[in-house]
This record gives structure tokens, sequence and C-alpha cells, in this order.
């Protein structure tokens, strides 16, 4: 398989996270920016790095780099890429762009010249006249960052957090994405207790327990490179097969998923029986002051409002007051908190281990993360075999 260059895209604060996780599957040549996690791979990682990323947003495969200053520019080194070796005379391959901090600001201009230049090379190599556009999609996308022209076409199809188990979200869920990212970065395990007690649509708890389980995230859904005739359905087979086989249907994971608001603990029932892990989440409806567990070394790891719409404001700072005197019972526990309130740990009255800065959407956010006390020897020594480190993210 020849090389090519893969591009995972993140959301702001996510690219460390997403770094890792190429490198967990076994890609080691990678460049790190704002946004994106590039790595050199074949083709065989295009359905790997699909079903299996659960942080990035996207897999794009990137076709050229190089400087545009001009439109004539832009047209002379795009027809120069070889769109042939992916796209076939019946290919449909829309353009879309964006354009920062650049000459050639006019976006819908670069996609008319790009795909211009794409029909001229591709043109020449078919011999036809016009296309029909009428097989499958290769929506390509130029970039451009300070001059300089990043031509991508779009392996994935929808975003990477459409798993498939959400048919219904209640208020204000958090994307698929951000809910394994917090996970991922609390560091818990499967052989710990875990609590969301403000669990809305259960996301939260849901990609928790795909990660304890190593259920891949893309393992349901399909990906528009799945109709491209150079990424061939064995390739997608293969990951799909081995990925089923590596399912741990012998983990005892408990994670306790609540919310006040009975519509979404439904929602999160429905959401989690679609995921296949509504074995290992327990719902209830309740208030956060009524959440208990007799397990020492728990995690919560919560997503509470923010109250960033008008009259909430009060409500939400004496929730987050409680919240203090609540999860201070759970003295041996680490604690988690994705909030946009800026006062957050005042009102919480204590200060964060570690803060993390990310974006929820468009809402900048911060990851408040209260490491709890180290368990003891054997438990450590337990979870060194499941994963060798205990060092946090
Ligand atoms: C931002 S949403 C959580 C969204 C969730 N992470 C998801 O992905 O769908 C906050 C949730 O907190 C719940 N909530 C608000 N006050 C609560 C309280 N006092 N006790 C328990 N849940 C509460 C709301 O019903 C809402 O579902």
């Amino acid at each position: 398989m020849a090389k090519i260059e893969l591009i995972a895209t993140a959301t702001f604060g996510l690219e460390e996270m997403v770094k890792l996780e190429v490198k967990q599957l076994g890609y080691e040549e990678m460049q790190v920016e704002n946004g994106k996690v590039t790595f050199v791979a074949d083709e065989a990682a295009i359905p790997k790095a699909n079903i299996w990323l659960r942080t990035a947003d996207r897999v794009l495969l990137k076709m050229g780099e190089f400087e545009a200053r001009s439109f004539e520019e832009l047209f002379q080194r795009t027809k120069a890429l070889p769109w042939e070796e992916w796209i076939p005379e019946n290919g449909k391959f829309p353009v879309v762009g964006k354009s920062v901090k650049s000459q050639l600001f006019s976006v819908s201009d670069c996609q008319a010249i790009v795909k211009k230049a794409i029909v001229e090379r591709l043109k020449e190599v078919y011999h036809v006249d016009w296309f029909q556009e009428s097989g499958p999609e290769f929506e390509v996308e130029v970039a451009l960052l300070k001059d300089v022209a990043t031509l991508t076409i779009d392996t994935s199809g929808a975003g990477l957090h459409k798993r498939g188990y959400r048919a219904q979200a209640n208020e204000a869920p958090l994307k698929e994405t951000l809910a394994a990212a917090m996970v991922m970065i609390s560091r818990w395990r499967e052989d710990r207790v875990l609590i969301d007690p403000f669990c809305g649509s259960g996301t939260i708890a849901i990609e928790a327990a795909m990660i304890g389980k190593n259920i891949a995230p893309g393992l349901e859904r399909k990906f528009a490179a799945e109709e491209w005739p150079r990424v061939p359905e064995h390739l997608w087979k293969e990951v799909r097969v081995e990925a089923l086989k590596t399912i741990r249907q012998d983990v005892d994971i408990r994670i306790l998923a609540s919310d006040i608001d009975p519509r979404a603990v439904k929602i999160a029932e429905e959401n989690a029986y679609r995921a296949g892990v509504d074995d290992c989440i327990t719902f209830q409806v309740q208030d956060i002051a009524k959440i208990a567990s007799d397990a020492k070394y728990g995690y919560i790891i919560c997503n509470p409002p923010y109250g960033e719409r008008l009259g909430e404001k009060e409500e939400i700072e004496k929730l987050y007051k409680r919240m203090g005197q609540i999860f201070s019972k759970f003295d041996t526990w680490s604690v988690y908190v994705l909030t946009s309130h800026e006062a957050f740990e005042n009102l919480y009255g204590k200060k964060a281990s570690k803060k993390r800065k990310l974006y929820n959407g468009r809402i900048k956010v911060d990851y408040y993360q209260f490491f709890g006390p180290k368990p003891p020897k054997e438990m450590l020594e337990k979870r060194m075999v499941l994963n060798e480190t205990d060092e946090r993210m």
C-alpha cells in the first residue's frame, strides 16, 4: 500500500488527546498543530482511524499543501495534484473552503478555482468533457491559513461524534467526542465506580462505558470512504471484525447516571441501550443531593448547567455551592467538572488540581480536575495490569 498523509481534526484543546489516540493506533510519524494531527499512514488507516478515534472530529486525506497568493497559483498547484488516484470518473466532488489571514480571502472564489482545477485535471485523465458526478462522494476542502493552502478530501462524511446511538438528545447535550475526551483525560478505568449526577442524555456515562468495554466508537456507522474504490471493502471488514473480537464482555463496570429531569433520564436510558452499554449503567431520577456510593476512589465526571441564560445565574451559583458540599463527602474520589462559569472554584470552595481550557461547541469552558488521594497499593497494582501507568494528563 502507498504512503498517504491523514489529518485527524481536533477541537481546540484536544489536540494532545487526539495525538495520543493516533499513537495508540500505531502511527508514530505525526505533526501536531492547532486543531489537527497530521500523520503518515496507508489506506488501511482510513477505516482504522475512522472506526477507532474517540476524540477526533474527522479524518481527512491530505492531498497537498502549498503557498498560494494568487488564483493562478492556486489553480496550477491544485491541478498538479494526482486527484485521479482517488476520484473515479463518476465521483462527486463538491468543494468547501475556509480562509484565515490570507491574501486569497474570498472563500467562494477559492472553491470555484479549486473545482475548476480538479475538473481540468480529471478531463485530461479520463478524456471526457463532462462529469455526471453520480458516484461516491469526495468532499474536497481548500483551507487557507497565512497564504498556505491545504487541500484535503473528507474520508468521514458525518462528523465522528455521530456514533449512531443518540437518536434523541436532551437540552445542551455534550458532543460525544468531548465527553469521551473528558473521560480519557480523567484516566478513569473500568475498575472504579463512576458517577455523572447531571447526566442529561447520558453522553459521559455512555462514552465511559464504551471505553470500559473497548467498544469502537464507529463500529455501528458508515463513513464516506466506504464507497471509495481505493479503500476496498475488505479493509473495513477487517477492522470491524477485529473490533468486535476485542469488545470486553468480562468487565464489571459500575456507572451511575442520574439527573433531576425524568425526561432526560429516559432519553439517556434509550441511548445507552442503543449503544449496547445499558448493562453497565444504573440510571436514576434524582437531585444531586441524593447521590450515594459505598465505593472508594471513584470518579465524578460531570457537565452541570452553566447558567448562561438570563435569570439563571443566581440559581446556578447556589447549585455550584451545593456541589462543593455534596462532593466533599466523597473524600477519596476524584472530581471532574466542565463549566463556563469563571468563578466556579470560588463557589465550589476548592481550587482545582489542574484546569484545561476547552470548547463546548462555541462556548469557552474550563475542565476543572480535582484529583483524589492515591488509592492503596493493591488497587494500583490491579490498575497497572490494565494500563501501564497511572500518570495523569
Ligand atoms: C448541561 S446538561 C447535561 C448534558 C449532558 N452532559 C448530555 O450530554 O446530555 C445539565 C443537566 O443537569 C440537570 N440538572 C440541573 N439541576 C440538577 C440538580 N439539582 N440535580 C440533578 N440534575 C440537575 C439538568 O436536568 C440537565 O439535564
